[in-house]
């Protein structure tokens, strides 16, 4: 059972609250008449238990629902009408409604927001979350991580943890004070399109990775300084089985078919974990476990997560994750999933519906008002925890720091770390001044956006020069300017006429974001084969970069060429490749999954008896 969470002397003060209360009781009339809620006068409830006592069922309702901010950009005044307790921006949701935007231009629509939000009778602030999950991608010019794939290949917590805590100055410096990060998911299937977002196939990383990044993101005991941390997602979500995926997706919000023994030891510990880092939040799974979804699955969110765990901070559902629960009306689905263990629900969209139908729920005897009370009091603890009450406001004294070099420093490092060195027949590392001719080439060679990956500046991200960064053939220019290495690009171009005596290709997937990334082959393009291809028949030896998710079927490519990293999705900081492929820093990545050699062989894990290309742990030094 975990310790009580830190908590702050407003959240449960029951003797103050009793004071005040009394106090108001008398003095209200007057209060009400004379002090028109506005943001200059500040919130009107002092502490968790204050704010409840005055507050309405409608009030209440309000500060369960979360909305993304596109439906609210154009109407702010609803914020404080309907008392909205949350915004969020889901991928690729920056102001205006637009994809991008700089750390000033989110600060100043969190604050716009902020204001808006306490001009309601109480003007209890709002909380804004965010899916900063390698980085504040969403952000132009904010510093993009390796995605968690590749920080699960550092094997290095202390570094995840670094790479949180600068994730989390970040995060602050656009005002943001949540962050559905991190995934602790256990990807089982390396088919599942979100296998990138865990840290590896066994709970052991997820565990240790999970627990460094809440404590990056969240600090000592949150605070001001902190930014509420998400474990996500409850549970399982990691070990569906492929052909049952929710809609078109194939595999993505789908169902996990197992025991309860197997969900425990594989996919509920790092929640275990979570609990014990005292992690803020937890969001439920779009999937189910054996045919029930996680969104109405009482037994595993109250018995499990807020029982037998001792969770106490707010549970979350997904993106209009209410409306994937059985149910004949909007009503019943939400009935279910708050009577479930839900505290807050990431409508996003309709919050009047949402709104009206809890209180409709509540005055119909179907949701307990205990159970209202006890889901309110968790969102208005955690704004407590967050010291939202005195410190509404983006601190500006972060913002200047958004994608700093030295911030980008530790990004480079995480990349160097990340980087598994699957073959090696004496051709690394290279020496930047051998005087020798290197010639790059391969769609991602000088393509940022595909080296970001997924969640970034949009949801699906995209290719092309999306924010501010270091491609991996702008780091190999740094690397050699000045010496007498003539380094030759020929991007996708690579059945001209060239030769040289190095080749370096840089190729594999391009962006995708949860199911659109469902893939049943797990094939290199046929494109990046033919340019792996050239370059190595045009080149004395060839090195092949693979930019992925996750691991592809490669057999024939590891043939051709005379090295081969893989090098996952590295973020902004292209030149950490560089540096172990210049020898700057050894390679010491180890692989966080299981490599098949047929995709057939999927779902492959350790201890599976298949005989996979590369087991778990594998990475060659140098
Ligand atoms: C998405 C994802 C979840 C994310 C949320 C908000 O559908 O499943 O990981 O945090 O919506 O963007």
């Amino acid at each position: 059972m975990a310790g009580p969470r830190a908590t702050t002397a407003r959240r449960s003060a029951p003797f103050l609250a009793v004071c005040s209360a009394t106090a108001g009781a008398l003095l209200l009339p007057f209060m009400v008449a004379s002090a028109p809620a506005s943001a200059a006068s500040g919130p009107r409830c002092d502490s968790t238990e204050d704010c409840l006592a005055q507050m309405t069922l409608e009030e209440k309702a309000g500060q369960m629902t979360q909305v993304n901010h596109t439906n609210v950009m154009d109407d702010k005044e609803a914020i404080a009408e309907y008392g909205l307790g949350s915004l969020l921006s889901g991928g690729g949701a920056g102001p205006g409604g637009e994809a991008g935007g700089t750390a000033a231009e989110w600060a100043d629509m969190y604050d716009e927001y902020q204001r808006a939000a306490m001009q309601s009778r109480l003007g209890i602030p709002l909380i804004y979350g965010v899916d900063a999950v390698h980085g504040h991608g969403n952000v132009v010019g904010a510093t993009v991580f390796p995605h968690n794939i590749g920080m699960g290949a550092t094997r290095n917590p202390k570094l995840v943890w670094r790479a949180q805590d600068i994730t989390r100055r970040e995060v602050l410096g656009t005002g943001i004070d949540w962050n559905f990060a991190p995934a602790v998911s256990v990807p089982r299937d390396d088919r599942w399109g979100r296998t990138y977002e865990g840290f590896g196939e066994v709970p052991r990383l997820a565990k240790k990775m999970g627990y460094a990044s809440i404590k990056g993101f969240q600090g000592h005991d949150l605070g001001s300084e902190g930014i509420a941390a998400t474990a996500k997602h409850y549970v399982a979500d990691g070990g569906t089985t492929w052909g049952t995926g929710e809609g078109d997706y194939e595999m993505d919000q789908g169902d996990a078919r197992m025991s309860e023994r197997e969900l425990r030891k594989i996919h509920l510990s790092p929640y275990r974990a979570a609990v014990r880092a005292d992690v803020a939040t937890v969001m439920a799974s779009f999937s189910s476990w054996n045919g029930l979804k996680m969104h109405q699955h009482e037994y595993l969110l109250d018995e499990v997560l807020k029982g037998e765990l001792g969770f106490e901070g707010v549970v979350i559902s997904d993106w209009a994750g209410v409306r994937q629960v059985e149910g004949d009306s909007y009503a019943e689905k939400l009935r279910k999933s708050i009577n479930a263990g839900l505290d807050m629900i990431m409508v996003p969209h309709d919050y009047e519906q949402n709104i009206d139908a809890i209180v409709s729920e509540v005055r119909a005897g179907r949701i307990s008002e205990e159970r209202i009370d006890d889901a309110v009091r968790r969102v208005l603890d955690l704004k407590f925890d967050q010291e939202l009450f005195d410190e509404p406001f983006t601190d500006r004294s972060y913002t200047g720091d958004v994608g700093s070099p030295e911030h980008r420093e530790t990004a480079r490092d995480a990349v160097a770390q990340s980087q598994v060195l699957l073959k090696n027949d004496d051709v690394l590392p290279l020496s930047p001044d051998s005087g020798k001719d290197i010639v790059v080439g391969g769609k991602t060679a000088d393509d940022l956006g595909y080296q970001m990956g997924g969640w970034s500046i949009t949801w699906q991200g995209s290719g092309g020069e999306t924010t501010e960064g270091t491609t991996f053939w702008e780091a190999v220019q740094q690397e050699t300017e000045g010496t007498d290495t003539n380094a030759q690009f020929v991007g996708t171009d690579t059945g001209q006429d060239y030769s040289g005596d190095i080749g370096i290709w840089v190729g594999g997937e391009t962006p995708y974001a949860e199911g659109v990334g469902d893939d049943g082959d797990l094939q290199l393009s046929q494109d990046d084969t033919k340019q792996l291809n050239d370059i190595c028949a045009k080149t004395e030896v060839c090195i092949a970069m693979l930019v992925s998710g996750r691991p592809l079927i490669i057999e024939e490519e590891l043939e051709t060429a005379d090295a081969f990293v893989a090098s996952w999705l590295p973020g902004t900081e292209g030149a950490g490749m560089t540096d172990v492929v210049f020898g700057h820093e050894r390679f010491s990545g180890r692989l966080p999954v299981t490599w098949p050699s047929s995709v057939d062989q999927e779902p492959i894990n350790r201890g599976d008896g298949q005989k996979p290309l590369f087991r778990l742990g594998y990475g060659l030094r140098h």
